[in-house]
């Protein structure tokens, strides 16, 4: 799940409360990245992942999961 804010773009982190906060103008997601409290509108988005043989994690940035 991306950390970037889909407001206007900062990282959110995980708090306390179980929350993904946005510290620029307090946003909230849940653990699945949906929006609990606003100005964002938009969940943060999922992306597909691959672990490679050899233990790589590659993070596919243009395919977003629905
Ligand atoms: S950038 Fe996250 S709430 Fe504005």
């Amino acid at each position: 799940m991306s950390a970037v804010c889909t407001h206007q773009r900062c990282v959110v982190a995980l708090q306390d409360d179980g929350l993904f906060h946005c510290p620029c103008h307090g946003s909230k997601f849940d653990k699945e990245g949906k929006v609990v409290d606003g100005p964002a509108e938009q969940d943060l988005p999922w992306f597909e992942v691959e672990i490679t043989d050899d233990d790589r994690v590659i993070v596919h940035l243009t395919d977003i999961v629905e």
